[in-house]
């Protein structure tokens, strides 16, 4: 079985890889590395001892897409790709509008000239907005904050419609919470440019002295300790999701929506204190002011995803911290 990795040399993607590689499944990876390394790739080979087959194109050029699908008899799709920072996409919302939105149209169709009827979709809690209670279950109205979010909101819009125009297809919208840690190997990580909009690569960078100090967006919050409180999953529970989901695919479900996380809120203090115990090394920080658009909590309720897919996350916030650590410490400046 091949399947095709958009995104693959990223995060949550290379992660994947793996899985699928050691799961015994050709892997086909289409990335424009305009947010990634091509070297993760080779780490995921290293891992793994096995090939998988790497394309730096662009989703938005449908002639070459076409030809890797010409190539490679794909029977399902992962769709990683996009752009992911939230601030960015308040800043310049039509790039990601076309990036993420009308990249994704150009795989869809090219999938349907080949007749390729699975695709896992990467969306986010963001289509949540600010919950109105806790845990979050998948019935929960969606609503949108910011132009990544409606991206993502629109994404699952379009592939819900494709799927009631052909009922062969197999959709699942993936909701992922906050993915943090590592592979084992500390050979591949989250390796951010520049500033990293994220909280536990922020810690990570702060605790190889990279950047001086974290700083804690609002104490004032209606939670424990004033900060903000997330459900942090481990990236490799999240990629183990993506195998179980494709299996899932295989029993011809339709359309299918899942959040994927541990079902636990950790706020910022008790990440940097986590992270500290794990790694040894004192993390200094200042509280300041909220970051627009922040919400107070958001926890998942995995509970569907633990039924229908026979998934859980299992690894808890000392293995995130300890396999985030392994990884920046082993390789302070990324894969450079
Ligand atoms: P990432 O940036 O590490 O990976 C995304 C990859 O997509 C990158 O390698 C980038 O080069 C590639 N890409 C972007 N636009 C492309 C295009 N037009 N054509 C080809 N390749 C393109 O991000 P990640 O953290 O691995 O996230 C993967 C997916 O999961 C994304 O869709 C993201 O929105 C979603 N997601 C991430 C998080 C998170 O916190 N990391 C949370 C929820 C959802
Ligand atoms: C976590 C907590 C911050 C950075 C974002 C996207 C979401 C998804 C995951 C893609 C919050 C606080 C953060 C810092 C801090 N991405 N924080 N100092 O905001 O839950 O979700 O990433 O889909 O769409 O919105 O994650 O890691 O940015 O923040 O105090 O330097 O840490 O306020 O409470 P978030 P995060």
């Amino acid at each position: 079985m091949t399947v095709l990795v958009t995104g693959g040399a990223g995060y949550i993607g290379s992660h994947t890889c793996v899985e699928l590689l050691n799961q015994g499944k050709k892997v086909v990876v289409v990335d424009n590395l305009s947010n990634s390394s091509e070297k993760s790739l080779d780490r995921v080979r290293e891992i793994t001892g096995k090939e998988l087959d790497f394309y730096q194109v662009d989703l938005l050029d449908k002639e070459n897409l076409t030809e890797i699908f010409k190539k490679h008899e794909i029977e399902s799709v992962i769709h990683f790709a996009g752009l992911k920072a939230v601030g960015e996409s308040v800043e310049k919302p039509g790039l990601y509008y076309h990036n993420n939105v009308t990249g994704s149209i150009v795989l869809f169709e090219v999938m349907a000239e080949f007749g390729v009827k699975n695709i896992v979709f990467s969306s986010s809690a963001t289509v949540y907005g600010d919950p109105a209670s806790l845990p979050i279950t998948e019935e929960f109205p969606l609503s949108q904050t910011n132009p990544y979010g409606t991206a993502k909101y629109f994404i699952e819009i379009i592939l819900k419609d494709l799927q009631t125009a052909d009922e062969d297809l197999n959709v699942a919208i993936l909701r992922y919470f906050n993915p943090v840690g590592a592979h084992k190997s500390g050979k591949i990580g989250e390796d951010p440019i520049g500033t990293p909009n994220n909280l536990m690569p922020f810690i990570s960078q702060v605790a190889v002295k990279k950047r001086p100090e974290v700083m804690v967006f609002g104490d004032d919050y209606d939670t424990p300790d004033g900060t903000g409180v997330r459900d942090y999953i481990h990236v490799v529970d999240l990629a183990k999701g993506h195998i179980k989901t494709l299996d899932h695919l295989e029993s011809n479900p339709g359309f299918v929506v899942y959040n994927l996380g541990k079902g636990k809120g950790y706020s910022v203090l008790e990440l940097i204190k986590a992270f500290e115990k794990a790694s040894g090394v004192e993390i200094p920080y200042k509280v300041v002011g909220r970051r627009d658009g922040d919400i107070a909590s958001s926890w998942a309720d995995p509970a569907k995803a633990e039924s229908e897919l026979g998934w859980t996350a299992e690894m808890g916030l000392e293995e995130m911290c300890e396999d985030t650590w392994r990884w920046q410490s082993e390789n302070p400046k990324g894969f450079n």
